[in-house]
């Protein structure tokens, strides 16, 4: 029997987590801590939530006391730590609570562990969930022709270089996790992992709000040229990965999990724009014409390109679907799963941000 907290469990990656464990691990109990802002929603998980297996517990994980009582009372043994504030743009507008949830909240779960658990270390383990977007950018010295668009990656020992608020507060608990590893012995692991995409994701991001609007027939907004490179991952890999790292990784070790796939955001638009007007019937070329190239984001970094090699070599894992393929399965949901969508960008979700960010 394992009692399993995973943090931000309702939200995009931390669902699919979630589902997996739950279903994968009947003898586990899995709890989900989640805040539910914006971006956590109960829907992601309808069809675990009556599983025997599965809690759901409302809460900060800023609220010390409360993650501690909750540690005891589900006697905690295994932590995966998702909760974040998670949008690049967002914490352009508004650091602050980039730097109170991804820093402090991490900061507050560390001490929790520590506390409960109380230099127990046997069979316990503090996992956090990171990007690679916290060792800054890379060079775009290969442009032209097929990926890679570099000659350099991030591997595992490259420095921390973060540029927006959001990279700087992942760094910074990133850092507060190998303090505790380090000063207390807290037995923890670390993932820093590439730009995910897939089912449930908040249509804020590139890949759901390009599909949202092109069945709306809404703008497309490109930052700068479009000439800006990430290497995308499916989110079930993702997850697959977190299995494999949660039961085989080394404890004290960090791992970097990628796609090996890099794309410039002005080909994924493409990509993104000819799957969905063939999925929706529209004649070729028309979501083209809703390519609008914007202002581009403030430190927009160049290249994201993740060296995953360590994690391959050492628990075999690998990811399994072409981007294509992913992108199609991706589109095909969206579009099946429009009362999700329209839920999310309905109202009541606006109403919520405009009281949590003062603007609709
Ligand atoms: P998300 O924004 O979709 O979900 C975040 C979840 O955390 C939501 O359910 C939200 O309700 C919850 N949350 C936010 N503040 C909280 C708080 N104070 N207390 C408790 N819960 C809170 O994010 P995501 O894209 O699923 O990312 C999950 C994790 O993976 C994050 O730590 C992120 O930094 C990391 N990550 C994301 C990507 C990506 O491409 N999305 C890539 C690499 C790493
Ligand atoms: P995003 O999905 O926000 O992820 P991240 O900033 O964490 O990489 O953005 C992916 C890329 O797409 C990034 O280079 C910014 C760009 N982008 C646009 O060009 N237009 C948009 O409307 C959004 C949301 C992103």
């Amino acid at each position: 029997m394992k009692n399993i907290l995973i943090t931000g469990g309702a939200g995009f990656i931390g669902s699919h987590v979630v589902r997996l464990f739950v279903k994968k691990y009947p003898q586990y109990r899995i709890v989900n801590l989640d805040l539910l802002t914006y971006a956590g929603n109960l829907d992601n998980l309808a069809d675990v939530e009556s599983a025997p297996n599965y809690h759901f517990e409302r809460c900060d994980v800023c609220d010390y006391e409360r993650v501690c009582e909750l540690m005891r009372r589900y006697s905690i043994d295994g932590i995966i730590h998702l909760a974040a504030e998670s949008h690049v743009d967002r914490s352009i507008r508004d650091p602050f609570i980039f730097a109170c949830t991804n820093v402090m909240g991490t900061l507050s779960l560390l001490q929790a562990a520590c506390q409960y658990w109380n230099g127990d270390w046997s069979e316990k383990i503090f996992y956090h969930i990171s990007t690679d977007e916290v060792y800054g950018a890379l060079e775009l010295d290969k442009p032209e022709g097929a990926a890679p668009y570099g000659s350099r990656f991030f591997s595992e020992s490259n420095k921390y270089e973060p540029h927006s608020p959001y990279s700087a507060s992942k760094a910074g608990a990133d850092h507060f996790v190998r303090a505790y590893h380090d000063t207390y012995g807290l037995p923890t692991i670390i993932t820093n992992c590439s730009n995910n995409y897939g089912p449930y994701q908040f249509p804020e991001k590139l890949i759901p709000l390009l599909i949202n609007n092109i069945r709306n027939g809404r703008p497309l907004p490109v930052y700068g040229r479009g000439e800006n490179v990430r290497d995308w991952l499916y989110v079930e890999d993702h997850a697959r990965a977190i299995d494999t790292v949660f039961h085989r990784g080394r404890v004290g070790e960090s791992y970097n999990i990628g796609g090996f796939n890099e794309w410039k955001n002005i080909d994924v638009v493409k990509l993104v724009i000819k799957t969905t007007d063939r999925l929706l019937g529209n004649l070729p070329g028309s979501g083209e014409k809703l390519i609008e190239y914007v202002a581009d984001r403030a430190g927009h970094d160049l290249r994201y390109a993740i060296d995953s090699t360590k994690l391959k070599t050492e628990l075999g894992w690998e990811p399994s679907l072409q981007f294509e393929e992913g992108v199609e399965k991706t589109v095909r949901w969206y579009l099946e799963n429009d009362v999700w969508l329209n839920r999310v960008t309905g109202g009541e979700y606006r109403e919520y941000y405009a009281k949590m960010y003062g603007r609709g």
